[in-house]
């Protein structure tokens, strides 16, 4: 028989203010806290038998070094940029260089709030993007992620 070869582990990112998930604006972005997250996507990605590192950073520099770290020791990404999203070119040419399948991720839906928040740089180079689902787009994004990881 031969060896199933295990899989490195997925990263989860979280960008600028998402620390805050559970007091901030809770009417837009839900009540729920980014460690609760963190816990729902690990237990969800463990039943694919997945591990998770799951990072949260206010600094566009340091979401840019975990996606590189990501390169070597991680399998695949789900990334809330949070506002980055609509800014960061850095953070778009980050992710294409990943060459693994990536999960954009917002709780709120973009699309139906300010224009400024219609465009993002990440989805360009993001192989899905799950928008409008609160925290439970976190545990979709693992069963995309894990279905692609299995392809
Ligand atoms: C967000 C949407 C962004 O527009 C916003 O700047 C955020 C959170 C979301 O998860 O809905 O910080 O990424």
């Amino acid at each position: 028989m031969p060896k199933k070869t295990k899989l490195l582990p997925i990263y989860v990112l979280n960008g600028p203010n998402l620390n805050l998930l559970g007091t901030r604006e809770p009417q837009v972005y839900g009540s729920t806290t980014l460690p609760e997250i963190g816990k729902r996507v690990r237990d969800r990605a463990r039943t694919h038998g997945l591990a998770t590192v799951f990072r949260q950073s206010n600094h566009e520099g340091e979401l840019l070094d975990w996606i590189h770290e990501c390169r070597a020791k991680g399998s695949g990404l789900i990334l809330n940029a949070g506002a980055l999203a609509h800014t960061s070119i850095a953070l778009h040419d980050a992710c294409r260089a990943l060459g693994q399948p990536i999960i954009e991720v917002h709780l709120s839906n973009p699309y139906a709030r300010e224009r400024f928040r219609h465009r993002s740089f990440i989805s360009a180079a993001a192989t899905g993007v799950i928008c409008g689902l609160g925290a439970a787009g976190y545990v979709v994004a693992v069963d995309a992620l894990a279905a692609l990881l299995k392809d």
